[in-house]
């Protein structure tokens, strides 16, 4: 399918709206995408001809809701080329699946061994470790980064040494945008055994993962920012890493033989998916991952990063502007700060604009440390957004500028 924007634009009836009087530009795409009809629609559809519980009933509708999505599952095993669909867990966000791996992993992890992150983690991919140290006595480690927000990789084989256990990294910084060399990173942690867990929040929407090509132990994705429902998110895992770790939550479903003193867990998959799963959020997944595959990855990276080359050369000339972020490989965020303002006044004045931008620490509160800022600006764009958009956004931020400075 060629690339059309104004095709795809119609595929989202939110965009075509006014906001305080002006045409929506929506630049929040980091914190979560629009929904395309076509999600819009599966979901809808399985509330009006076929909700029912799945793995539960020999009921008909029970029966075309669980091939809905089990058919899904098989889906995302495809699109990230897991080796089996039972690796691919259904949880209810990234929050939730590194909280999985990390609660996990507590009777593994011991005292004298280390946990590796980087400088540049959502705080998803931080408390979650923290906890894990807290709960075992390891050590919490991170690869630092310099002050383009890159990671310092001469430092990857002091920090990765024979007692880490596990390396816990984005594969793209949701504030700096930095795409991180997760292969290089992956292939520190093989050399001593450690295992490894990428957090694909960013890279899920603008790029291909293949978890067998990368020899990930551990891959998650979010629903929301690929155009999906809220709520869920996917877990990879390789078959032997699932299998040796304990399951994070307990409850129906997720059990083989359950006795009033004990119980036994179910294979893989169900061993992580307690409860009933979030079956409208992944029937919609399903749709999302088709729709996003239909239009493909590399076309909408290309077009995303013409967008953030415009944007960050057209921003560069107004007053005060500072890039927050400037790795040489840099996916569709342009994080920034104006000298002098508040990145909360900005985005205020730019919302009665009609322009939707994320202000603040994103998140990462570290990041924010480690450039001495309080916050910033983050615009990030998406398949849907056009050059037009880009020229209402510099021309509102000018104004919002001449008007604080
Ligand atoms: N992690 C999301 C963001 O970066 C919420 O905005």
């Amino acid at each position: 399918m060629a690339f059309d924007v104004h095709d795809i634009r119609e595929q989202f009836p939110i965009l075509n709206q006014k906001v305080h009087g002006k045409p929506l530009v929506y630049f929040d795409n980091a914190a979560t995408a629009q929904k395309p009809i076509a999600v819009i629609k599966a979901i809808s559809d399985y509330y009006l001809n076929y909700n029912a519980n799945v793995h539960r009933g020999v009921h008909t509708l029970s029966q075309r809701a669980t091939d809905a999505m089990e058919s899904v599952r098989e889906q995302v095993r495809a699109h990230l080329n897991a080796a089996e669909a039972a690796e691919i867990i259904f949880t209810r966000g990234i929050t939730d699946s590194i909280n999985a791996i990390a609660y996990g992993l507590s009777n593994t992890v011991q005292k004298g061994q280390n946990v590796v992150i980087t400088a540049m983690e959502h705080h998803s991919n931080i408390v979650p470790w923290q906890m894990l140290c807290e709960r075992t006595g390891a050590e919490l480690r991170h690869l630092p980064m310099d002050e383009h927000g890159e990671l310092i990789l001469d430092r990857l084989e002091v920090v990765i040494d024979q007692n880490t256990a596990i390396v816990a990294f984005n594969h793209i910084s949701n504030t700096l945008g930095t795409i991180n060399p997760v292969q290089k990173i992956i292939s520190q942690a093989k050399k001593v055994g450690a295992w490894t867990l990428v957090d694909g929040a960013q890279s899920g929407p603008h790029t291909i993962v293949d978890v067998q090509s990368w020899d990930v132990d551990f891959f998650t994705l979010s629903s929301h920012k690929m155009y999906g429902p809220t709520g869920l998110g996917i877990l990879y895992g390789k078959r032997e890493r699932l299998e040796a770790i304990a399951p994070y939550q307990g409850g129906g479903e997720m059990i083989s033989t359950v006795t009033l003193e004990k119980s036994t867990y179910a294979g893989l998959p169900h061993k992580f998916e307690a409860g009933t799963p979030h079956v409208e959020g992944i029937i919609g997944f399903g749709a999302a991952l088709k729709f996003i595959n239909e239009i493909g990855i590399e076309s909408i990276s290309a077009h995303e990063q013409s967008l953030l080359e415009y944007a960050t050369k057209q921003c560069s000339g107004i007053k005060g502007f500072r890039v927050i972020g400037n790795s040489k490989n840099k996916a569709s965020v342009l994080s920034f700060v104006i000298d002098g303002v508040h990145p909360y006044d900005l985005g205020v004045l730019l919302d009665q604009q009609g322009i939707a931008v994320r202000t603040g620490q994103h998140c990462t509160q570290p990041i924010m440390d480690a450039f001495c800022i309080e916050g910033t600006v983050r615009a990030s764009f998406a398949m849907y957004n056009t050059f037009e958009e880009i020229d209402s956004f510099i021309s509102g931020l000018k104004k919002a500028v001449s008007m604080l400075l």
